[in-house]
């Protein structure tokens, strides 16, 4: 939850997003003006009623004062619905634009913001938060409606009988007073119901992904009663909340019935001393009732805007944030290569609030060679691709693409140049054909297809009732862990980055079909620079070079030959890979490194 509770602040945000409807809104405030000076002419029509035609018989009189009144509230009803549907039209403006400029942001905000913000979190903001926020905007017209309405009774008041409206002067600074005492409450309340509400939905979200693995894990109670807690814990909140609120406007309204009390005890005397009409002090109690509902608005908006500002808060809070990882002043853009130098020179990194992951590591992968990146859960592989991906930058040391530091590259020109896939393939729920292009929206038929049958898809879309364009289901739901992760694969062959790097993005396929495809893969980007990040090793025996780590440090490098003649790590790994990893009897040509590629080691 946000820490930041400037009001000021919350204040000036909020006009800056209103301030350009307001521009279109001149008519609606216009509407607004006019339908206000419609409030304030019936009570006049009521004590015309009263004090000269009421007492003078006369129906011709009677009829010209119902036909004022009609006239009156026709107009006003006209004004108000014309008003209203400008009303409408900006609400929705409102939260388009707010919603885009969220997204906007949340999409430039780097991976420290994402790893640590669950999903549920960040869309209970972009839908929630920005519909409270974009209904309060509809609280602009009301509140100007509010203070014409105020000022034009309160006008009318002081012509009627200028005494009398000093009776009514203490009700607004009673009213100002309660305000005041209730401040604090109604924000923390507000901010707790919307703070537990911002839990609950990303539970929720959590579980609603993942209700088929709880059935599985038989944690269906134990989830419910996850859920229990956490809504209760929210039904609490909103409770407390709705506590305050009728509280302070209970106060509100109390203060308002005594003063009318009052109002109508020293309206009578004046009634009494010949100062007022009794069609002057009816109309007195009807402009008072009037008085009521401007200020009762005030509270109601005034309660809103503290639930409001919660809401603003949670929204400044990822509109305000600085990405961790953005271009520089002088950033450079990388020139789009066929191939990729990677060098990490005395690299240390350590995630926020954590013990450094690399201490002071160097790597040097030339240009179009293929490696391995092995080592133990943890010791660092997946942070040294993300490193070279740039999702976060090192504290120390620097990272070099093609010479480059990726601190002074343009993070576009960096993502263009270098392809991170992680083990967890995430598609779009869209078509095949669409999921493909992504990475490379002008590719041909002919280059999607051998893409397809680079990493043995073709069969599978051909088999599809609606080929490459079927859609592949929620988060690539209808395909198989390994058919996503296939998918993946023929993505970053038809983007052919400088640099691929796999981190277990071959972790869902069988042994035989992993060996063709990375085989395959070589073939088709053999000037590009790979490294391959795998648990299994047997596969990657055949790379120009293995680097194993060990808690951060790199504890061995070499080929594998060499690496198994030192009997070090890599042997040991390699020992217990081929126990658990080798298929029982793996197809002969399987088990052969790529052509082109014993061909380099020869
Ligand atoms: N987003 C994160 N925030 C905090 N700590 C993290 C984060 N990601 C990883 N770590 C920690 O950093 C260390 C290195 O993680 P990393 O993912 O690089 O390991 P790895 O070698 O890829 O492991 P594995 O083989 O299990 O994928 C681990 O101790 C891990 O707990
Ligand atoms: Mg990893």
């Amino acid at each position: 939850m946000p820490n930041r509770s400037n009001a000021k602040q919350d204040l000036v945000w909020f006009a800056a997003q209103v301030k350009p409807l307001l521009r279109h809104q001149i008519l609606s405030i216009l509407l607004i003006a006019s339908s206000s000076l419609m409030f304030l002419l019936d009570p006049l029509v009521l004590k015309w009623m009263v004090d000269v035609v009421l007492p003078s018989r006369d129906g011709r009189l009677l009829t010209l004062a119902v036909v004022g009144l009609l006239i009156i509230y026709a107009c006003r009803l006209g004004l108000f619905s014309v008003g209203r549907i400008i009303n409408f039209r900006s609400i929705q403006q409102l939260a388009f634009g707010m919603r885009l400029q969220l997204l906007d942001k949340i999409n430039r905000l780097s991976a420290d913001f994402h790893e640590a913000m669950p999903i549920g979190e960040k869309l209970y903001r972009v839908e929630q938060d920005v519909d409270q926020v974009a209904q309060f905007g509809s609280f602009v017209p009301r509140l100007l409606q509010t203070l014409f309405n105020l000022l034009f009774v309160v006008l009318a008041m002081a012509l009627l009988n200028f005494r009398l409206l000093f009776v009514v002067v203490p009700l607004l600074l009673v009213g100002v007073c309660i305000a005041a005492r209730y401040q604090r409450r109604l924000r923390m309340s507000s901010e707790a119901a919307q703070e537990r509400g911002g839990l609950q939905s990303s539970f929720l979200q959590d579980h609603l992904a993942s209700v088929i693995q709880v059935q599985l894990l038989n944690r269906e109670s134990g989830q419910t009663d996850t859920f229990r807690e956490l809504a209760g814990a929210r039904m609490d909140a909103v409770n407390q909340r709705n506590r305050v609120e009728v509280f302070f406007g209970t106060w509100y309204m109390a203060a308002i019935a005594v003063g009318t009390l009052a109002v109508l005890g020293y309206g009578g005397q004046q009634v009494f001393a010949g100062a007022l009409s009794i069609g002057g002090l009816i109309a007195f109690y009807t402009y008072l009732a009037r008085l009521f509902d401007p200020l009762y608005s005030t509270v109601d908006i005034y309660a809103q805007f503290t639930r409001v500002q919660a809401s603003i808060s949670r929204i400044l809070d990822i509109t305000e944030r600085v990405p961790s990882v953005r271009d520089c002043a002088h950033a450079v853009t990388l020139p789009r290569q066929n191939t990729g130098a990677v060098r990490l020179i005395d690299v240390t990194f350590a995630y926020p609030m954590r013990p450094p992951v690399l201490s002071h590591l160097t790597l040097d992968i030339p240009a179009g060679e293929k490696i391995a990146l092995v080592g133990m859960s943890g010791s660092g592989k997946s942070t040294i691709a993300k490193l070279i991906a740039r999702l976060y930058d090192a504290q120390q040391g620097t990272v070099q693409v093609n010479g480059a530091d990726v601190q002074n590259a343009k993070l576009k020109s960096l993502r263009a140049n270098v392809c991170l896939l992680m083990q967890d393939t995430i598609l779009f729920d869209r078509s095949l054909n669409e999921n493909l292009l992504l990475a490379c929206p002008d590719a041909t038929n002919e280059q999607l297809q051998k893409a397809l049958e680079a990493v043995e898809l073709a069969d599978l879309v051909a088999r599809l009732p609606h080929g490459w364009y079927a859609r592949v289901g929620a988060r690539g739901s209808r395909l198989s862990g390994g058919e996503r992760q296939k998918v993946a694969l023929a993505r970053a062959l038809l983007q052919k980055p400088a640099v691929l790097l796999l981190d277990e993005a071959t972790s869902a396929l069988d042994a035989p079909s992993e060996q063709r495809i990375l085989h395959n893969l070589s073939q088709h980007l053999p000037s590009q620079t790979i490294v391959f990040i795998s648990h299994r090793i047997s596969s990657f025996y055949w790379v120009d070079q293995i680097v194993v780590l060990h808690q951060g440090v790199i504890q061995e490098q070499g080929t594998h030959n060499e690496l198994i003649g030192k009997g070090g790590m890599y042997a040991r790994l390699a020992r217990m890979g081929s126990l658990s990893d080798e298929p029982s009897a793996p197809p002969r040509e399987s088990a052969l490194p790529p052509p082109h590629l014993s061909m380099r080691a020869d």
